[in-house]
C-alpha cells in the first residue's frame, strides 16, 4: 500500500489544472479556466477548473472532483493507479508499506513480465517492419487486407519470424531468462518460439502496458488455430481484458456508448474507418469482469454480430448477464455471411456508420422478435418463447425500465400485458429468492451469523437509501470549514471544535447513516489528536466514500453532485455560499440538527405517554408528562437561539 504520507504528497503537490490539461484545452476565464467537458458533448464549454480550490468541475453534466477523481473518471484508472500516474508526473518517490512491497516476489515477476512484454512487442513490430520475411509476407498480409501503417503502429501490431528461436534467442542474449520467457507463454519448454510465422496482434491492459500477444496464421495456410492466444500469466487473465479497451476509452465515454466486436480484425477495421468505441471479447462470451470495464466508461453497449447462425445464438445466450448489471443492450445483426469488417469493406466507413445508426435493436425487442420468427405457429414453441422473454425482462433491476419492456414484448408477442407482468414479477421474486438462499449459503460457509434479510420473510425491494438531511448538513459543515476560526461569545475556536463541542458521543453513535457517523468519528478523533481539520483531511482518506463525499463537497460551484442527488434525494438547505458565514452555517446546521432530535424524541416520548395513559399507569404518565415538558423547554430555547452569540472572526 502506498503511504498516507506519500498521498498527501502528493495530493499536495498535484495541481488540477496541469493534470486536466493533458487532455482537455482549457482557456483562462476569471480565475478559473474552462474547457469542453471530456465527459460529454458540448458545443459551448462549460467544464470548469478552479485552480485555487484544486478541483474541476462540469455544470453541464455535473462531474466534478481533484485529480484523482479526473484520472479515475477519464482514465477509468483505480485509485492507486491514478496516485501513482501523478507521482510519475511529479517525479515524486513513492513509499510503500510492507505488505505489497517491491521486493514482494510476485510484483517482481509482474514487473518482470512486463519489461519482457514490452521488449516482445518492440522484437515483433520490427521483425514486422524491418526484417524481410516481415516485410514480404506479414505487413504484405496486413496491407493487402487493407489496414494502414498508421494503425499497424497504434495497436503495436508485429511480426513473429519463422525461424523458430529467433526471439528466445534474442531474448536471452538482451540478457533476459529463458524461465521468465516460459512464464509469459513466449518460449516452450524446449526454449522455442511460442509464436512462429505469424501476424501478431499486442494485447493492451487498461493502462496501455502489453499484457499478452495473439498470433494469426498468415493468409490461409493451414498449419493449425487461425489464432493462437498467450497463456493465462500472473498479467494476463483473459476474462479480465478486452481487446481495444485502451485505445477505446475515451470515445465511449464521450460517444457514451460501446460496440462490442468478436474480432481482432473487426476492432481495427472500426477504429480505420473512424469508430473509436469499439471493443472486442476474442470470440468468447461475455464475462462479468468484462462487463464491469465497460461499466467504468458507459452504460450503452451496442453488440455488433456476425450475420450466421452462430452470431444470431450468441446474441441470445449469455447477454442476461449483461442485463443484469442495469446496461442498455443493443444489437446490429450484420447481413449473412459478413462480420464487421468485411462488411465496412464491402460499404466504406460512412455507409456503415449509418448502418449501425438505423440497425441498431433494443436487444430484448431482438429476441423476442428473433424467438417469435422462429417458433412461428407452434403454440407450445410459443410458450417457451414467453418464458424466455420474461426470462430477460426480469433480469433487468430498473423496475420502471421492466414496465417498459413488459408493454413493448406483450404487443410484439400479442399476449395480453398483465399476464406478461404476473409471470415477470414471479420470475424477479423467484429470483430474489435465489439470491437470498445463495447470500445466506455463502455466509454459513464464511461462518458469518446470517442477516436478517436473508433468513426474513419474502422480501419488498428496500427504498433507495436517503442520508438523513440533518446529518447530512453537520457533516459537510465539518469536511468543508472544520478548521475555520470562528467566534462563539468570548471565545476563538474552530467550527470543527463547536459543532464537536456541542454534540455528544453518545448523539454521534446514533447517526443513521453509517458513512456520517464515520465522518464525524474521524473529525472527533482528529481533533483529540490537535490534529488540524482541513478539507484535505477528508479529501485524503483511506476511503473512498469519504473521499467522495468530500469533493461532492468542496466542488466549485458548491452544490450536492447530481450523483448524490439522484441517489439520496438531498435537498441543498443552507445558503449556498458557506465559505463566506462558516459560522452561520455551522450554527444553523446544529441548530437543525438539535431541533431536529428533539423533534424526533418528543414524538417517541408522546406515544409513552399515550400507553402509559391507556394502561391507566399514573406515576409513569406523569413521568413522561414532564419529561415532555422539559424536551418541549428545551426545544424553544434551541429555536430561540440567538444567532449573534457566534460571529464570523
Ligand atoms: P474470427 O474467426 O471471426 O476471426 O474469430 P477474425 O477476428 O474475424 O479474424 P480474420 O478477420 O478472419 O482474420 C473471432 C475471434 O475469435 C478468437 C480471436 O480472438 C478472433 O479475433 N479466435 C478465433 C481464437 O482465439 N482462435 C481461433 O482459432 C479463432
Ligand atoms: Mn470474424
Amino acid at each position: 500500500m502506498i503511504t498516507q504520507r506519500t498521498v498527501e504528497r502528493i495530493l499536495d503537490t498535484a495541481q488540477i489544472e496541469d493534470i486536466v490539461s493533458d487532455f482537455v484545452t482549457l482557456r483562462k476565464r476569471g480565475a478559473n479556466l474552462l474547457g469542453l467537458c471530456p465527459f460529454h458533448t458540448e458545443k459551448t464549454p462549460s467544464f470548469t477548473v478552479s485552480p485555487s480550490k484544486n478541483l474541476f468541475k462540469c455544470f453541464g453534466c455535473g462531474r466534478g472532483g481533484d485529480s484523482v477523481k479526473f484520472l479515475r473518471e477519464h482514465e477509468g484508472f483505480s485509485y492507486p493507479e491514478a496516485l501513482r500516474y501523478l507521482a510519475a508526473k511529479y517525479q515524486i518517490e513513492i513509499e510503500e508499506t510492507q505488505e505489497q512491497r517491491k521486493d514482494d516476489p510476485e510484483e517482481q515477476l509482474k514487473d518482470q513480465l512486463f519489461v519482457l512484454n514490452q521488449y516482445t512487442r518492440d522484437f515483433f513490430a520490427q521483425q514486422l517492419f524491418e526484417s524481410e520475411d516481415g516485410r514480404q509476407l506479414g505487413l504484405s498480409y496486413f496491407k493487402e487486407r487493407g489496414f494502414r501503417e498508421a494503425i499497424l503502429k497504434k495497436f503495436d501490431l508485429g511480426f513473429a519470424p519463422i525461424g523458430g528461436t529467433t526471439l528466445t534467442n534474442q531474448a536471452v542474449q538482451d540478457g533476459f531468462r529463458p524461465d521468465i520467457l516460459q512464464k509469459a507463454g513466449l518460449s516452450t519448454s524446449q526454449h522455442r518460439d511460442f509464436f512462429r510465422e505469424r501476424v501478431m496482434f499486442t494485447i493492451h491492459g487498461l493502462s496501455g502496458k502489453p499484457v499478452a500477444f495473439a498470433g494469426r496464421l498468415l493468409g490461409k495456410t493451414v498449419k493449425g488455430p487461425k489464432y493462437i492466444n498467450s497463456p493465462e500469466t500472473p498479467i494476463y487473465h483473459k476474462s479480465n481484458v478486452l481487446y481495444g479497451l485502451y485505445f477505446a476509452r475515451q470515445s465511449i465515454r464521450k460517444e457514451d456508448n460501446c460496440y462490442l466486436v468478436e474480432g481482432y480484425t473487426d476492432v481495427l477495421s472500426l477504429v480505420q474507418g473512424g469508430i473509436e468505441n469499439v471493443v472486442a471479447s476474442s470470440g468468447t462470451a461475455l464475462t462479468p469482469e468484462q462487463i464491469r470495464l465497460i461499466k467504468r466508461f458507459t452504460s450503452n453497449l451496442t453488440i455488433l454480430y456476425d450475420g450466421d447462425a452462430a452470431g444470431i445464438n450468441a446474441a441470445m445466450r449469455g447477454l442476461d448477464l449483461v442485463l443484469e448489471q442495469d446496461m442498455n443492450v443493443k444489437v446490429v445483426l450484420l447481413p449473412d455471411g459478413s462480420d464487421p469488417d468485411s462488411y465496412l469493406g464491402e460499404l466504406g466507413p460512412e455507409a456503415f456508420q449509418t448502418f449501425l445508426k438505423e440497425n441498431s435493436r433494443d436487444f430484448i425487442l431482438f429476441k423476442t422478435s428473433q424467438l417469435l420468427q422462429a417458433s412461428k405457429d407452434d403454440p407450445v414453441a410459443r410458450t417457451e418463447v414467453i418464458k424466455e422473454v420474461v426470462r430477460s425482462i426480469a433480469r433487468v433491476p430498473d423496475p420502471i425500465k421492466r414496465g417498459e419492456y413488459t408493454k413493448v414484448c406483450a404487443q410484439v408477442l400479442q399476449v395480453d400485458e398483465s399476464m406478461l407482468v404476473a409471470e415477470t414479477n414471479r420470475m424477479v421474486s423467484a429470483d430474489m429468492a435465489k439470491d437470498r438462499k445463495d447470500k445466506a449459503r455463502q455466509e454459513l460457509r464464511e461462518n458469518r451469523e446470517p442477516d436478517q434479510q436473508v433468513t426474513g420473510s419474502p422480501s419488498i425491494p428496500e427504498a433507495p437509501r436517503r442520508l438523513p438531511t440533518q446529518e447530512m448538513d453537520l457533516v459537510r459543515v465539518m469536511i468543508t470549514g472544520g478548521d475555520k476560526l470562528i467566534q462563539v461569545g468570548e471565545e476563538t475556536t474552530t467550527v470543527a471544535n463547536y459543532l464537536l463541542s456541542n454534540l455528544e458521543e453518545e448523539v454521534i453513535q446514533e447517526f443513521n447513516s453509517p458513512l456520517l457517523r464515520a465522518v464525524m468519528e474521524m473529525a472527533s478523533a482528529q481533533l483529540r489528536s490537535d490534529a488540524p481539520l482541513t478539507p484535505q483531511f477528508f479529501l485524503q482518506s483511506d476511503r473512498e466514500d469519504i473521499r467522495d463525499l468530500a469533493i461532492g463537497f468542496l466542488s466549485p460551484d458548491y452544490q450536492y453532485s447530481d450523483n448524490w442527488e439522484e441517489r439520496y434525494q438531498i435537498v441543498l438547505h443552507t445558503q449556498r455560499m458557506p465559505d463566506d458565514n462558516f459560522a452561520r452555517d455551522a450554527q444553523l446546521a446544529l441548530q437543525r440538527f438539535q431541533l431536529h432530535r428533539l423533534d424526533q424524541m418528543c414524538s417517541v416520548n408522546a406515544q409513552r405517554i399515550k400507553e402509559a395513559y391507556d394502561t391507566g399507569d399514573e406515576p409513569l404518565y406523569l413521568h413522561y408528562l414532564k419529561f415532555q415538558q422539559e424536551l418541549q423547554a428545551l426545544r424553544n430555547s434551541i429555536a430561540d437561539q440567538d444567532l449573534n452569540t457566534v460571529i464570523l472572526k
